[in-house]
């Protein structure tokens, strides 16, 4: 079928004076009446020559844009039959303002690539971050992995960094491993995911400490699991609670280390419990080891995966917090008995990140940044916090040291949520305490203050903000917060 070329449906208005080339001009006006159906199929284009006398343009302009169309399978050249618009052009898409999909962590995070504010969670201390030492090892990356012969990388992750990593966590995490155990990951929460596939937990309970990183429960939920939030105190995890509530749950995820948000060391006679009931009821224990050795009040307490004769427990490990989340890399050390069964996953469904930051990672450990990096880390988190801790409003109540944050306690219905949502209007962008426990409504209101990047230079006013809007919150009668 061969439709008239109908000139008046195509304006073109060439622009010589602007930046966008004329063969891009050209282009963008046949795609735009091609894909609004202006230029019906079968259309014949007028000949390269005719469309340049027309446009006063240069005849290899108008090929050019022809060929672009032609590349975009929108137009299509019919021998002498000329160049004719194609049978069925590509769908018309749809403009981006009419979209309006929510964004997730909604209500978790503030948003993305935003600049961090002061006692925001999740982000490192940017101006201690090595920047000019991983610019160099990721470049002497990159040019060694485009030498390198391309064969598929071990969904596994390179084994040099595997290596690395196994030597790295008998020091610190007191974890004795074999390198093909570990499986990189892009993070804790690809950690979980990989750790869930390989279990096949789908429809069965597990057990969340209550309050608990958010993303665990709500992880769980979205992998098809039941979440089951068991109380949390100053020993950690009531495994006898967790006993009675749900003795046949499928896994336990439990922050052993540093509860997160609390701050407390699961206890020793806990440890032995949540091992004993995974032995007995051949359950697993997901060790969520997000700080590994940052711990601020002294030295970390050894890793469970490091006394589990049993091989119950699947620690998930991640340089987000001890290096920078922008790595996007973590790991899992998975059981000796489930090592296969995660390499298969692995290689199936969920294949190790990029191999150039793994071999820039490989670097950094291997030549011994990894151990200093954090020995200044700790120092300077530790300097911060305690800034923090001096400063803050004496009105303010310090309920815990917490990681790498302050826990402040908020009075009995105080809305924290819509502190928070406030927050970031006055630079400032503390975590609502209420929002990691189960039950949002009974839990005691406060706020997780980190001092990651809570510089010098910006503590008093940080400070000074953040005891303003508490009074202002508490000035807002609590039925009109919850509104
Ligand atoms: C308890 C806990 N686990 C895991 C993570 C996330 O680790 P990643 O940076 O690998 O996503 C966080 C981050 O804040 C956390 O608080």
């Amino acid at each position: 079928m061969t439709a008239p070329w109908p000139p008046g449906l195509v304006p073109f208005q060439i622009d010589r004076s602007h930046t966008t080339p004329i063969t891009a001009q050209i282009t963008a006006t046949l795609r735009a009446a091609i894909i609004e159906g202006r230029l019906r199929p079968g259309t014949r284009l007028p000949s390269w020559l005719d469309m340049a006398s027309q446009l006063g343009v240069a005849r290899g302009t108008v090929k050019a844009a022809y060929e672009a169309l032609a590349d975009e399978l929108l137009v299509f050249s019919a021998g002498a039959a000329g160049t004719r618009v194609a049978e069925r052009a590509a769908p018309k898409p749809v403009e981006a303002k009419q979209i309006d999909i929510p964004r997730p962590l909604q209500g978790l995070e503030r948003g993305f690539s935003l600049r961090p504010l002061p006692f925001q969670m999740g982000v490192p201390a940017q101006d201690a971050f090595p920047a000019k030492l991983w610019a160099r090892l990721r470049t002497r990356a990159v040019r060694a992995n485009a030498m390198a012969p391309v064969g598929p990388p071990d969904p596994r992750g390179e084994p040099e960094l595997r290596a690395q990593i196994a030597a790295q966590l008998a020091i610190t995490r007191g974890i004795c491993c074999h390198p093909d155990q570990i499986i990189l990951t892009s993070g804790y929460k690809n950690g979980l995911c990989l750790a869930l596939m390989a279990l096949g937990v789908q429809g069965r309970t597990a057990w969340v400490e209550d309050p608990c990183y958010p993303v665990a429960r709500m992880g769980l939920k979205i992998a098809g699991l039941k979440p089951i939030p068991i109380p949390v105190d100053a020993k950690g995890l009531r495994v006898d609670m967790g006993v009675r509530a749900a003795p046949d749950a499928a896994l336990a995820i439990v922050t052993p280390g540093q509860q997160a948000p609390t701050g407390v060391t699961l206890s020793s006679e806990r440890r032995a419990a949540l091992l004993a009931w995974a032995e007995r009821e051949d359950a697993w224990i997901i060790e969520d080891d997000y700080l590994s050795e940052l711990q601020l009040g002294g030295r970390a307490a050894p890793a469970m995966a490091a006394s589990d004769p049993a091989g119950r427990v699947i620690h998930i490990g991640t340089f987000g917090k001890t290096i920078s989340p922008s790595l996007g890399l973590g790991f899992v050390v998975a059981p000796l008995a489930l090592a296969a069964r995660f390499g298969e996953v692995a290689g199936y469904l969920n294949p190790a990140p990029n191999v150039t930051t793994q071999l820039a990672l490989t670097d950094f450990l291997a030549d011994g940044h990894f151990l200093r990096h954090l020995r200044h880390m700790k120092g300077l988190y530790r300097e911060r916090r305690d800034a923090l801790h001096a400063r803050l409003d004496p009105g303010i109540v310090v309920d815990a040291f917490a990681g790498l944050s302050l826990v402040v306690h908020l009075p009995r219905g105080y809305d924290d949520v819509a502190l928070a949502k406030r927050a970031p209007e006055y630079g400032i962008a503390p975590c609502p305490l209420s929002v990691w426990y189960a039950n949002p409504a009974e839990a005691q209101p406060g706020l997780v203050l980190c001092v990651t990047n809570l510089r010098a230079q910006t503590l008093d006013k940080a400070c000074d903000t953040l005891a303003t809007l508490i009074d202002e919150g508490a000035a807002v009668p609590v039925a009109a917060q919850a509104a």
